[in-house]
């Protein structure tokens, strides 16, 4: 047994349990069929890559690609997410400048982000990616309890189906920790892609600077990719892929929120600045056609 699971074996999964309510997750695990409703999220041309599927991810053998991981993720993260899971996912929605119309979150996972999404914006059209089927049944779950209208969808991050420049928000929280540097860096260039001119991309993970301090933390989360992640710095990848004003900001010592704006070309950036100028009620009113309603002239 490898040292890492050692650790949650022995130590983790026990006290995790302790405080979860373990009958109640198995009258919900054994309510839902879970091959049949994953099929309905099943893609055939969404390839699973290796980093993924060949990890264990905070102790569950084959990481995301089992109902298991579906199941225990919420319970488990309420706990992991210090001081508070929802001050810590608002912390991004408080990052969002303008109001986005068309969202994209990716690694969406259970959906804890992406409802919040929709609660925060719910004129927009929210979609929520991931590559787990099993999440998205979990996703679905959550949001149809909410009475909340989102679309989820299998897929890879690294390289989604959607159109370039077809959306003015990308968001991604708690992915990037769990993914090797080369594929975080193709994600920023998928939400590059993505986003439309003056489009933000908002990333909500853990803090960078302290993470690469916690040695110990590492080990007892198993998480196969966070040294790594922790060495390099998300400002830094963001700006090599174009983005521009960049910014992080620490949430807590162990969280941070990185945003960064895909530019608008000078000549588009005038022409806004000229209706923000001469016809500021057509910003507000009617902003089809004016580029990001996130509006920044980078
Ligand atoms: C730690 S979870 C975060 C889930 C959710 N965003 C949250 O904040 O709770 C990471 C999620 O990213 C997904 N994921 C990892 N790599 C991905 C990729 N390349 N494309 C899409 N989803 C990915 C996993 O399936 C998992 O659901």
């Amino acid at each position: 047994m490898a040292p890492q699971q050692k650790i949650w074996d022995r130590f983790l999964s026990p006290v995790v349990r302790l405080f979860i309510n373990e009958p109640e997750l198995r009258r919900y695990a054994e309510s839902v069929d879970w091959e049949k409703e994953s099929e309905f999220y099943r893609q055939a041309e969404v390839n699973i890559p290796t980093y993924y599927s060949s990890q264990n991810f905070h102790g569950i053998k084959g990481g995301y690609l089992n109902y298991g991981a579906a199941v225990s993720y919420d319970p488990i993260t309420q706990y992991v997410l210090l001081p508070n899971e929802t001050w810590v996912r608002q912390a991004l929605v408080d990052n969002i400048k303008g109001q986005p119309r068309r969202i994209l979150d990716l690694g969406c996972g259970t959906g804890s982000t992406t409802l919040m999404l929709k609660q925060a914006f719910s004129q927009a059209q929210v979609i929520g990616l991931d590559l787990s089927p099993y999440m998205l049944v979990r996703a679905k779950h959550k949001a149809t309890e909410a009475n909340l209208n989102i679309t989820w969808q299998q897929g890879n991050a690294e390289n989604t189906v959607f159109e370039s420049n077809s959306f003015d928000l990308v968001t991604a929280s708690l992915l990037f920790h769990e993914t090797p540097v080369n594929v975080a860096q193709a994600i920023l260039e998928e939400s590059f892609r993505l986003l439309q001119p003056g489009g933000q991309v908002l990333i909500l993970d853990g803090n960078q600077n302290t993470i690469r301090q916690l040695e110990w933390l590492n080990n007892v989360f198993e998480e196969p990719y966070i040294r790594s992640y922790a060495a390099g710095s998300l400002d830094a990848s963001m700006s090599k892929v174009g983005f521009e004003l960049v910014n992080t900001q620490d949430f807590y010592l162990i969280h941070q929120v990185t945003s960064g704006f895909k530019p608008i070309p000078v000549a588009e950036a005038t022409r806004i600045q000229n209706i923000q100028k001469y016809a500021p009620n057509l910003v507000d009113n009617d902003l089809q056609g004016l580029g990001s309603p996130v509006g920044v002239t980078a």
